[in-house]
């Protein structure tokens, strides 16, 4: 299965640490650019087929860095020409993924585990799944309500007053259909296309199905989550 990586986002929380003046997935995390750090996750859980979104004013210095590290995959890289969200970003690997399923990830997105471990992929006919980790934070995220056969009955992004403790981390898996679904999207309040509304559009077609993750996860978007980043990668 092919993985597109979000590798665009700039990453306001994190200009100026450690002198960054670049995008956060070009920031060292121990010792490794975040974009390399997430290479080497995702080729650990067994992916050797990438595409990298990323942002007009960094494309060529992030596609050196990883082409630099990793000349061993098979890595192709989109442009996302604006920041109007993350299922914007997707849409940009349309014409290099091929009616094919795929797997998505927040390029700032880190795992203890696998989150694929104990997951068959011969269950994936169809739909979308997303993966969740039971947070005492829930308002900072994507939060999801499931029923008692854990199908998705609902997902709200940031919301106020949360339905759950479960936050949606930064994995998805979508069918074919994925990119016929982000061309129905409208724009959020905030003027996104938001990952959590392509996700509805599944869940309302009772097609989105949740697997619930172990171990910690981090979503390395601010300086305190790098330093602890860096601790548990060890
Ligand atoms: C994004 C998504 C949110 C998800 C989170 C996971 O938020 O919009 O639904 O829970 O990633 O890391 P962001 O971190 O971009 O604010």
């Amino acid at each position: 299965m092919k993985c597109v990586i979000a590798a665009g986002g700039l990453g306001t929380r994190l200009q100026n640490f450690r002198d960054n003046k670049s995008t956060k997935i070009l920031l060292e995390v121990n010792g490794a650019p975040m974009i390399n750090q997430q290479i080497k996750q995702l080729n650990n859980w067994g992916f050797e087929n990438f595409v990298i979104i990323t942002n007009p004013e960094y494309s060529d210095l992030i596609q050196d860095v990883v082409k630099k590290a990793h000349s061993e995959f098979h890595i192709e890289f989109s442009v996302q020409d604006k920041p109007k969200g993350i299922s914007h970003a997707l849409l940009q690997a349309e014409h290099i993924v091929n009616n094919e399923k795929l797997f998505f990830v927040l390029g700032d997105n880190f795992f203890e585990k696998n989150p694929l471990e104990g997951f068959d992929l011969d269950d994936f006919k169809e739909g979308a799944y997303i993966f969740t980790k039971s947070v005492d934070n829930p308002k900072e995220f994507g939060v999801a309500q499931m029923d008692k056969e854990g199908n998705v009955i609902s997902i709200e992004e940031k919301p106020e007053m949360p339905k759950s403790n479960n936050a949606v981390v930064g994995v998805y898996m979508f069918d074919e259909s994925v990119f016929e679904m982000i061309s129905t999207l409208q724009p959020s309040k905030r003027g996104e296309y938001e990952i959590t509304d392509l996700c509805n559009l599944y869940v309302n077609n009772q097609k989105c199905k949740n697997f619930s993750i172990d171990g910690w996860w981090i979503d390395a978007g601010t300086p305190e989550r790098i330093i602890e980043l860096e601790e548990k990668l060890g």
